[in-house]
C-alpha cells in the first residue's frame, strides 16, 4: 500500500512576519487552585520566603513565557484591586461572585509582579469594568507606573516596593458581551467606558499599551458587531482587541475535533477585517492589532465544576487532565497563531497552572506536565524568529463541521540569526501516517538537527500525578534533508517538530 503524501516548499524570502514572542503568553486568573496552591502555597516545602512553590516556577521558565495576564478573566470584573495590596493580616475576605468562591486576597497585584519577576515574565494586567470603572483604572495604572510623589503612588511605596511596577501591556477589562460577566454592557455602553478609562489610564501614563475587549468567542450573536461597535468607540484610544476561544470534543468526534482551528483562523480573519474596516471609515493611519488573550481546550472538567460547594476557598475548579488529542489541537492552535504573525501580537495560553493548565500541581506534593505542556513548550521555545509561508499540498478530509481540512498542518519559524529552521506540524490523520517531502533548496548547507514528535498509541492517554510521564515527546522522527529535500513520515495523529540548522 502506499503512503499518503504531503509536500512542503519553504524559501527564506516568502515571510509573514516577525513572531512577537508574546504570542507565547499564558494567563493566571484568581480562580480553582491557580493562585492559591498553584503558584503560592506558603506551608510547601519548596515555597521561597514569599511563598512562591520554586517548583512550579522551574516548569514556568522552562516554558519560556514572556508575558502573563492577570488577574482575571472573570474573576477582575467584581475585583476591588485595593483589597490585595497593603499588610496581608488586614486583607479582606470577599465573596468572589464569578467562580462563587471566597477571595482571601493574600496575593495582589505586588505579590503578582514579584512572581512573574521570578519567572522572567511581563505582567499583563486587567482593570474591573464590570463592577468599577474609570477612576479605579486610572488609580492603579498610577499605583503600579508613577515613580512617587503622589497619593497611589506613595502608597505602593510605603507597601515596599519603591520602583514601580512598569506594567506596559494592560487590558480594558474582560468579556464584557458576556451576559455571565459581572456588570455585562452593551456593546454602546462597553465601548463608551473603555474610551474614557483608555483615555485616562493613558493620561496617568502614556508609555502604556491597551487591549480592548472583543467577543468572548465566534459563537456570541453580539459577534463580530461587538467588534466593530467598540472599535467605533475607542479606536483612537487602543493598540490591540482581544480575542477569546476554547474548544471541546463533547461528542466524541476526533476528526471534527482535530478541525478546530479552521475555526480560530475564520475568526482572526474577521477579527483583521473589521478592525481594518473602521480604520478605513475613521480614515486612520494606525493599525489596531489582535491580543488572542485566551485560548485553549477547555471541556473535560465541566460536569465536575456543577458540583463543586459554593464559597469554598481556592477548589479544584476548570481542572481539565489532558489526553494526546487535545494536544494536537493545542498544536493546531499555536500553528494558527503562528500563521497570524502578521496581526497576532499578543496570545496567552488559558491559563497556565491547574486551571485548564500546562503545569498541575498537588498541595504539599510535587507539580506535572500535561501533554498540552508540550506542543506549548516547543513552540515557545523554537517557535521564535520570522513566521514563513510555506506552499502546502496535502490530502484533505471534511468532517462534521468543516469541509477541505488539510491532514497536514503545518507552518515555519526562520531564526537568521540563529541559523535555525524550526517546522511545526500536526498530522491530523486517524489511521495512516503521512509521508512529507519538503522542498529546502534556498537553505544551503541546512541539517536536521532533530525530530521531535509527540505521539500515542492511545488517542485518550493522559499523564496525571501518578503517572505524569506516560505522554512525552520522543526525537526519534525519521526527518533527514539531503540535497535540498527534506523527507520524513509523520506518524498518525502526531505533533512535529522538525529542526534543523546551517552546519
Ligand atoms: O479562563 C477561564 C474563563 O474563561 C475566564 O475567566 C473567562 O474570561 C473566560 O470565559
Amino acid at each position: 500500500m502506499t503512503m499518503k503524501k504531503s509536500r512542503m516548499v519553504l524559501e527564506p524570502e516568502f515571510q509573514i512576519a516577525e513572531v512577537d514572542n508574546r504570542i507565547y503568553g499564558s494567563f493566571i486568573e484568581h480562580l480553582g487552585r491557580a493562585v492559591y496552591e498553584g503558584i503560592y502555597e506558603p506551608d510547601h516545602p519548596l515555597a521561597n520566603e514569599d511563598g512562591f512553590r520554586m517548583d512550579v516556577v522551574e516548569l514556568v521558565k522552562e516554558l519560556q513565557v514572556p508575558i502573563v495576564r492577570y488577574p482575571g478573566g472573570n474573576f477582575v470584573s467584581g475585583y476591588n484591586w485595593e483589597d490585595g495590596v497593603g499588610p496581608k493580616e488586614v486583607r479582606k475576605r470577599r465573596l468572589e461572585l464569578a467562580w462563587r468562591t471566597i477571595e482571601t486576597n493574600q496575593v495582589g497585584t505586588n505579590e503578582f509582579a514579584d512572581w512573574a519577576k521570578l519567572v522572567n515574565s511581563e505582567v499583563m494586567m486587567a482593570v474591573n469594568l464590570g463592577t468599577r470603572g474609570v477612576d479605579a483604572a486610572r488609580n492603579l495604572v498610577e499605583y503600579c507606573n508613577h515613580p512617587s510623589g503622589t497619593y497611589w503612588s506613595d502608597l505602593r511605596v510605603s507597601h515596599g516596593y519603591r520602583e514601580p511596577h512598569k506594567i506596559k501591556t494592560w487590558c480594558l477589562g474582560n468579556e464584557m458581551d458576556g451576559p455571565w460577566q459581572i456588570g455585562h454592557k452593551t456593546a454602546d455602553e462597553y465601548g463608551r467606558v473603555a474610551l474614557e478609562a483608555a483615555k485616562v489610564m493613558k493620561w496617568v501614563d502614556p508609555s502604556i499599551d491597551l487591549v480592548l475587549c472583543g467577543s468572548s468567542g465566534t459563537q456570541m450573536p453580539t459577534f463580530p458587531q461587538w467588534e466593530a461597535t467598540v472599535l467605533d468607540h475607542a479606536y483612537d484610544h487602543v493598540d490591540y482587541i482581544s480575542l477569546h476561544r476554547y474548544y471541546g470534543n463533547r461528542d466524541g468526534d476526533t476528526a471534527n475535533f482535530l478541525a478546530s482551528s479552521l475555526d480560530m483562523e475564520q475568526f482572526i480573519h474577521t477579527v483583521v477585517s473589521t478592525c481594518d474596516y473602521i480604520k478605513a471609515k475613521k480614515r486612520s493611519n494606525k493599525t489596531v492589532n489582535l491580543s488572542f488573550d485566551e485560548w485553549n481546550v477547555w471541556f473535560h472538567s465541566n460536569e465536575a465544576d456543577t458540583k463543586i460547594e459554593p464559597w469554598s476557598i481556592a477548589p479544584p475548579q476548570l481542572e481539565d487532565i489532558y489526553t494526546m488529542e487535545d494536544a494536537l489541537v493545542v498544536g493546531s492552535m499555536l500553528i494558527t497563531l503562528l500563521k497570524h504573525a502578521d496581526r497576532v501580537k499578543i496570545a496567552c495560553l488559558a491559563q497556565l497552572v491547574n486551571v485548564i493548565a500546562p503545569i498541575m500541581t498537588t498541595a504539599g506534593g510535587g507539580a506535572w506536565k500535561q501533554t498540552i505542556y508540550y506542543p506549548y513548550l516547543h513552540a515557545s521555545r523554537y517557535g521564535r524568529g520570522r513566521v514563513l509561508n510555506p506552499l502546502i499540498s496535502s490530502p484533505k478530509y471534511d468532517s462534521k463541521d468543516f469541509t477541505d481540512v488539510p491532514v497536514l498542518d503545518s507552518t515555519a519559524v526562520f531564526n537568521e540569526e540563529k541559523q535555525e529552521l524550526t517546522i511545526f506540524a500536526v498530522n491530523r490523520d486517524m489511521v495512516d501516517a503521512l509521508q512529507l517531502e519538503c522542498d529546502v533548496r534556498s537553505f544551503d548547507g541546512y541539517q536536521v538537527v532533530e525530530h521531535i514528535v509527540l505521539e500515542h498509541e492511545d488517542i485518550k492517554a493522559r499523564n496525571t500525578h501518578d503517572e505524569p510521564n506516560r505522554v512525552v515527546p520522543h526525537n526519534r522522527g525519521s526527518a533527514k534533508a539531503n540535497d535540498g529535500s527534506l523527507e520524513c513520515v509523520l506518524p498518525k495523529l502526531s505533533w512535529n517538530v522538525i529542526r534543523l540548522r546551517k552546519k
